[in-house]
């Protein structure tokens, strides 16, 4: 089984560049299942409904968010009804939506599972204790489980990456927009990597434009951040291929495409 998640998608930019470019990577990669995080997919801040159907006609499967699944209030309007949503499982317990999915793949399912970490986070519940409830529970179906652990440090992720070794087919970071280079398959067959990164504008600071958060680091004031809404963009992306036996991963590989890196396949 072959997965294709895409980072944080940000703006239009980035919801131009998805819908831009995921037939050629489906076409490339033959994936069964994609995945893509739309945390930032309104104008850097939330989703809407209608962001969230054209996800879905332009080939995404399931949508995970992170810290900034609340900040366009469209999504409590939808969030009830969007069964190929997820938000952090992690959020304390009452909030709307779900933090897992089933998505089927011919005569098997993929556990999809969107978790958010806490260091230099807001405090929710401990990401580690409810990764075992879930687990438990997705495990009972499938043995293919794939997590979107949205996280600001490191070593969180990799906490966790270690954590889920051969309990998960892949645990996955999003969050800090800024692609990682340590993708691995760790010893008991769990598919790693600290940060996919972003899809979206390529000549921002983490996609929002540059001159304000230059003078914030200036002068301390607070600043109006905004997304870059055209120009150069990046698709931020990974490949897991899955053992259709066994639910571990068999490869992980990292997809960047920008002006610098152009795709080739
Ligand atoms: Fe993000
Ligand atoms: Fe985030």
């Amino acid at each position: 089984m072959r997965v294709l998640f895409i980072g944080d998608v940000v703006g239009s930019l980035g919801r131009n560049t998805l819908t831009e470019y995921l037939p050629k990577l489906k076409k490339a990669y033959r994936p069964q299942v994609t995945i893509a995080n739309g945390e930032n997919a309104a104008a850097g801040r939330g989703i809407t409904g209608k962001i969230y159907k054209k996800f879905l006609q332009d080939g995404v499967d399931v949508i995970t968010l992170g810290n900034h699944t609340w900040d366009n209030r469209d999504i409590f309007e939808f969030i009830g009804d969007a069964k190929k949503m997820i938000r952090p499982a992690n959020f304390p317990e009452g909030t709307p939506g779900t933090g897992m999915v089933f998505v089927k793949v011919n005569a098997i399912e993929l556990a999809v599972i969107n978790m958010q970490a806490r260091s230099f986070m807001v405090d929710i519940d401990d990401p580690f204790r409810k990764m075992d409830e879930l687990v438990t529970i997705a495990r009972k179906r499938t043995p293919f489980i794939f997590v979107d652990f949205h996280g600001e440090t490191t070593s969180e992720k990799q906490a966790m990456g270690w954590y889920l070794d051969g309990r998960v087919s892949a645990v996955v970071g999003t969050h800090t927009h800024v692609q990682t280079n340590d993708a691995r398959i760790l010893p008991q067959g769990t598919a790693y990597l600290s940060d996919v990164g972003m899809t979206g504008p390529y000549d921002g600071i983490l996609g929002m434009k540059r001159e304000p958060i230059i003078e914030k680091f200036l002068t301390a004031l607070p600043q109006r951040f905004e997304v870059i809404e055209n120009g150069r963009s990046i698709l931020s992306a990974c490949l897991i291929e899955i053992d259709e036996q066994t639910g571990k991963a068999k490869s992980i590989r990292p997809i960047q495409i920008s002006e610098d890196r152009p795709f080739t396949e």
